[in-house]
């Protein structure tokens, strides 16, 4: 292989280190903070940057740069435009945190359709009337039919955990067919999910941020959902359209939603004094809200790093790295 490359990790310490560590003397890690101008002090000459949030400032001057890493999945923070125009950029995901949200979203969908977080709160209190009362029974999952939009690394994940569940479960993936689909009873496109959505008893989103997701769930698509479908949201809140999920939920036209990604975020991750939402989901009580950590789990971090510095390696080795994404696509 190789010469030593500089790598930029703009993360914590202990985060670049283990990353180093998997580099070994291939490559030379460097940290910054997530800033451009801190990025570009200490990283305008790296050929490898380690994220999933890169300010397009960065990209602009980082001309030596070859490749871009994230932790995760989902790529909507990163300029891809500016990617395809430099086309001397490789983007790749890890998505090694697929079987960690996707048990996530059946912990979310199972505590919605069970009155969990509900009757919690009432008993804390030392009211028992959610014994065999409370704004509704507990739903049955078994037997139920589940609609998955997007059947990629998370989607294939939940519908597997379904299936053990007794739930019928289908898909909707944007071509239409996905190598997963003998994991579902059917799987459409997107353009043809109405009558799906018409049948399902809960709706999962596990698909990407793109282009033509924004806003997918929207007045009209939750107009075709039964008045008493769970909605579950790990994915990214902008696939949502805020004021019509809000006001289909204090209405009562679906039956509940547990939302994990959302519209608004402090500035710093892990902040605080910050809304998710400009509407005020915090006063709904057939909502269960999660501050965005669905993959946040004992081992994550050192699955993360390995993968991270294993597709570096790839990379500079001059093999295919794993997980490139799609520029045009956005996924
Ligand atoms: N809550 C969290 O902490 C967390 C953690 C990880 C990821 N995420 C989010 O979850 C997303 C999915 O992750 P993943 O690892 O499963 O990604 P992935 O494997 O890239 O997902 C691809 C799947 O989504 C489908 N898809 C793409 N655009 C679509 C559209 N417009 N309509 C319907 N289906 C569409 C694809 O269809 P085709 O097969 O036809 O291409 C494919 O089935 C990420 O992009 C990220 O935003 C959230």
């Amino acid at each position: 292989m190789t010469k030593r490359v500089k790598v930029l990790v703009p993360y914590q310490a202990e985060i670049a280190d283990a990353i180093q560590q998997v580099l070994g003397d291939n490559a030379i890690v460097v940290r910054s903070e997530r800033s451009a101008e801190d990025m570009l002090r200490h990283g305008s000459d790296a050929q490898v940057v380690v994220s999933s949030r890169i300010p397009r400032e960065y990209l602009l001057h980082a001309r030596g740069l070859s490749m871009i890493q994230t932790f995760g999945a989902g790529v909507d923070k990163i300029d891809l435009d500016l990617l395809r125009e430099r086309g001397d950029v490789i983007l790749c995901n890890s998505h090694v945190n697929a079987p960690e949200v996707a048990e996530y979203a059946i912990s979310l969908l199972l505590a919605l359709a069970k009155n969990l977080v509900l009757s919690d709160r009432e008993l804390r209190r030392g009211d028992w009337r959610y014994t065999w009362g409370g704004p509704r029974p507990n739903i049955e999952v078994r037997g139920r039919t589940c609609l998955i939009l997007g059947l990629g690394h998370i989607g294939r994940e939940v519908a597997e955990r379904l299936r053990a569940l007794g739930v019928t479960v289908k898909a909707a993936t944007r071509s239409g067919i996905s190598p997963s689909s003998y994991l579902v009873s059917e799987v459409v496109s997107i353009e043809n999910v109405r009558p799906l959505v018409r049948e399902a008893d809960f709706v999962i989103l596990t698909l990407p941020l793109t282009r033509e997701s924004r806003g997918l769930v929207n007045r009209e698509f939750i107009s075709w959902m039964k008045s008493t479908a769970l909605l579950v949201n790990v994915a990214r809140g902008e696939i949502v359209n805020e004021k019509d999920l809000f006001e289909a939920l204090r209405d009562g036209r679906i039956a509940g939603a547990a939302i994990d990604a959302w519209w608004q975020y402090p500035k710093v991750w892990g902040g605080s004094g910050c809304f998710p939402s400009v509407y005020p989901y915090h006063e709904l009580d057939n909502v269960i809200m999660s501050p965005h950590r669905a993959a946040f789990s004992e081992g994550i971090r050192d699955e993360q790093t390995r993968f991270v510095g294993e597709n570096i390696l790839r990379f500079l080795r001059g093999e295919t790295p794993l997980n490139i994404v799609d520029l045009h696509r956005g996924y």
